[in-house]
């Protein structure tokens, strides 16, 4: 029987993909709930009405086409080079501008938090894009609970440093930690989750194990993987594509179908999957999500402040 990366079973090793999800569609709003006996189980959570209802990619798709230069930079690689990776145990730093700063256990900030299923649309600043049925908690519940300071304006985010086992680290391509940063608003708007599970299972290596961000109206590169640090800050903090070009990758990178990308149109995007080929859809402002966001960018030039 096949085992998950930390070698425990997982609920989905034993029960069938079919019956595990109509039993998971009962469950449905029922609320988080252990699989006793399995400290890796499945993961059961909330419906929520930021979901979209587009079909899902599928598990495959969503696990085999990644973007995670620690492991390569080859679509593929994440996937092939990230068995060595160990997501377990995890901690994560949050200082800076908090009333509470501190090395966290993952397993306590989870113990606090109801897990919330929430299918988003996710586009990549290249072009490609997937629906994606995250297992994730608000970023906003994390940030109250160790207690934001008046004076902060950004959230900053690392991810973690492990030359032995990622690879793609072992080559100058970023300068390491891969690193991102949001508006503390935009952190806190309840569409930013941080994700622990895709499809009821725990992240795995290729998706940012144990835990990353997932900002659904900003372009792939801002949801950064595998964290282990959140700092609380007054200034505009580095964000590792917008230092390497930042005529290609603003900060704000807010998905916007009328600002191009320096190399080519970001009219359209490929959606991966979907039946026998890839179709083309048209690009959403926002992605689609302007009526939770559009107003966090009132008289901004997003021309300019892209
Ligand atoms: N986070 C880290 N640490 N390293 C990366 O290379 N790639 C980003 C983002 N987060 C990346 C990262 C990019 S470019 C995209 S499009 C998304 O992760 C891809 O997420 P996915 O592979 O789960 O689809």
């Amino acid at each position: 029987m096949k085992k998950s990366f930390d070698g425990n079973l997982k609920w989905s090793d034993v029960t069938p993909k079919a019956q595990w999800m109509s039993r998971r569609s009962l469950l449905a709003g029922a609320g988080a709930m252990m699989v006793a006996g399995a400290a890796q189980a499945s993961i059961e959570t909330v419906p929520s009405a930021f979901s979209t209802d587009a079909t899902p990619n599928t598990l495959k798709e969503i696990t085999s086409y990644n973007n995670f230069y620690e492991f390569g930079t080859g679509k593929e690689d994440p996937l092939n080079n990230s068995a060595a990776f160990k997501p377990n145990p995890w901690s994560i730093k949050i200082d800076g501008m908090v009333d509470k700063p501190g090395d966290y256990d993952l397993g306590d900030i989870l113990a606090g938090v109801t897990l919330e299923e929430r299918i988003y649309r996710f586009r990549c600043v290249e072009a490609w894009s997937m629906v994606i049925p995250w297992n994730g908690f608000e970023l906003a519940t994390l940030l109250n609970r160790v207690g934001v300071q008046s004076g902060a304006k950004f959230v900053a985010f690392e991810t973690i440093v492990r030359p032995e086992e990622m690879p793609g680290q072992q080559s100058r391509i970023i300068d390491w930690p891969y690193r991102e940063g949001l508006r503390l608003d935009e952190a806190m708007n309840p569409l930013t989750i941080l994700a622990t599970g895709i499809y009821g299972e725990a992240l795995p290596n290729q998706s940012g194990a144990p835990i990353r961000l997932v900002v659904p109206w900003k372009y792939g590169f801002k949801s950064i993987k595998s964290i282990v640090r959140i700092t609380l800050t007054d200034t505009m903090p580095y964000a590792s594509w917008n230092a390497i070009n930042p005529r290609e990758y603003g900060f704000y990178s807010n998905v916007n179908p009328t600002v191009d990308h320096p190399r080519w149109s970001q009219a359209s995007e490929r959606r991966i999957g979907g039946g026998l080929f890839d179709s083309r859809v048209d690009t959403q402002m926002f992605n689609g999500y302007g009526d939770q966001v559009a107003q966090l960018y009132a008289g901004q030039d997003l021309t300019k402040d892209f």
